[in-house]
């Protein structure tokens, strides 16, 4: 395998996603593995993006406890309860969370000073339980929109509709 990741900053968000999405979708043919896939996209969106940090929160204990899973950018928290922080309301919520600027929201958990901007998804199985969310964080203020909450449910719908 000789992919490599496209630098997809500049271009309209709704096109670059749908790229995005064709390169995981190849890279993750025949492939029924978890971490693999988590893995796969954290590198893809990190690099396509520039993103700050882009990685998974698994629900280890449902509706209790996230705990880092793979990621890339510097360290992560390792355990955030449900309910907690940005990654803890998307998963209590089983929504998308857009945070503008993280100073602004009441309880964020900063691992990384230089984050401005934040974006969690909400990661479900085939039977629509929550098994992580995916954090991007951003050094920009306002980084994320509508189109980012779009593209990356679409992207992460791989452990709902592709994985076993
Ligand atoms: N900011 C997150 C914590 C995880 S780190 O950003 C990697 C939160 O408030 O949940």
């Amino acid at each position: 395998m000789a992919e490599t990741i496209p630098d997809l900053r500049g271009i309209p968000k709704a096109r670059a996603y749908l790229e995005l999405k064709g390169h995981s979708d190849a890279i993750l043919e025949g492939i029924s593995d978890d971490v693999t896939a988590m893995a796969t996209i954290a590198a893809l969106v990190q690099h396509a993006f520039g993103h700050l940090w882009t990685g998974f929160y698994r629900a280890v204990v449902p509706g209790q406890l996230l705990r880092v899973g793979p990621y890339q950018g510097s360290l992560g928290c390792l355990e955030i309860p449900f309910g907690q922080g940005v990654c803890g309301k998307a998963a209590a919520e089983g929504k998308t969370v857009i945070v503008p600027d993280v100073n602004r929201f009441p309880g964020h958990i900063t691992c990384d000073a230089r984050a401005r901007s934040e974006i969690v998804v909400p990661v479900l199985d085939q039977r629509g339980d929550l098994i992580a969310v995916l954090d991007i964080d951003s050094e920009q203020l306002d980084a994320f929109e509508e189109d980012d909450r779009e593209g990356l449910e679409r992207l992460v719908s791989w452990f709902a509709t592709t994985r076993q």
